[in-house]
């Protein structure tokens, strides 16, 4: 099995990683421009893989969930070796069962963004990569297994409404989001699941869930305090998750999303020569 870097792409609760050694602080370029900040790079204390972490939001939380630069992000973690993403972040409820403090291990989205560029592929090389199934099911199931002593609720499976933000939702929207079926909402894993899946990265979603929408009139409105009240509690969990997760990554060369790109190009070499136009 070659080297394993697990790259974490998550808020700043994240940033203890006292579990790591070795850590060095890495600042990448790409063409897309520069990532939200520079990556934590560090080994496993008694383990093989390499870790990788970048703040979605910048350190200091610099960047709306519309002004992410989601491509630079990708394309960093793929540059600095990444074999698998685990993305952390924080969403509401749009379900009863699903309560504030609890974690789901998201497997579908729906994409209502406005105003990102979603895509690698939209000049000189075009290609239409499957999504059918967004999530990785093998680092998903590591991620499950990597739960299991966790003393929090942990949900497998759920679909995660993506929103442009930065305002939450009205209470009709949430209410139609509920009639889809989604179980969850938040405003930052579109388009970076998309992303992923181009760069044939094997990418899941632990979400943590902070406050329910405001789908139901006795719920109160969704307040900026409560999500982070909640996410300051929960947050030692998903360390704890990615932590064991780092030590028993599956190998993922099965993963769907390691050949995505095969037979999803569809742009042809330019002819060469003198009659080439
Ligand atoms: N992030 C956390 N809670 C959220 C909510 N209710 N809607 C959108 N994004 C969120």
């Amino acid at each position: 099995m070659k080297a394993q870097t697990l790259a974490i792409i998550g808020g700043s609760g994240l940033y203890e990683m006292g579990w790591l050694e070795d850590i060095e602080e890495v600042s990448v370029a790409t063409p897309y421009g520069l990532p939200s900040d520079a990556i934590l790079r560090g080994r496993v204390r008694d383990g093989e893989a390499t870790v990788l972490f970048i703040p979605r939001h910048g350190r200091g939380h610099r960047f709306s969930p519309s002004t992410i630069n989601y491509r630079a992000n990708i394309c960093a973690l793929k540059m600095l070796g990444a074999t698998h993403v685990l993305s952390v972040s924080a969403v509401g409820s749009l379900r009863e069962e699903i309560a504030p403090g609890s974690l789901v291990i998201v497997d579908q989205f729906v994409d209502l963004t406005k105003r990102r560029t979603s895509t690698f592929f939209d000049e000189g090389i075009v290609a239409h990569v499957a999504f059918a199934d967004p999530t990785c099911p093998i680092l998903a199931d590591a991620v499950q297994q990597a739960a299991q002593s966790s003393s929090v609720q942990v949900h497998k499976g759920g679909t995660y409404v993506c929103i442009e933000g930065p305002q939450f939702s009205s209470r009709a929207e949430s209410q139609i989001y509920r009639g889809w079926g989604a179980h969850v909402i938040g405003m930052t894993n579109m388009p970076e699941a998309k992303l992923a899946r181009e760069a044939e990265l094997p990418y899941v979603t632990l979400a943590l869930v902070t406050d329910y929408d405001c789908w139901s009139a006795d719920k109160e409105a969704v307040s900026m305090e409560a999500v982070v009240e909640v996410l300051n509690r929960t947050v030692g969990h998903a360390r704890e998750i990615a932590r064991a997760l780092a030590h028993t990554l599956p190998d993922v060369s099965t993963s769907p999303a390691q050949h995505a790109l095969k037979r999803a190009i569809i742009t042809t070499a330019p002819a060469t020569g003198p009659d080439a136009r």
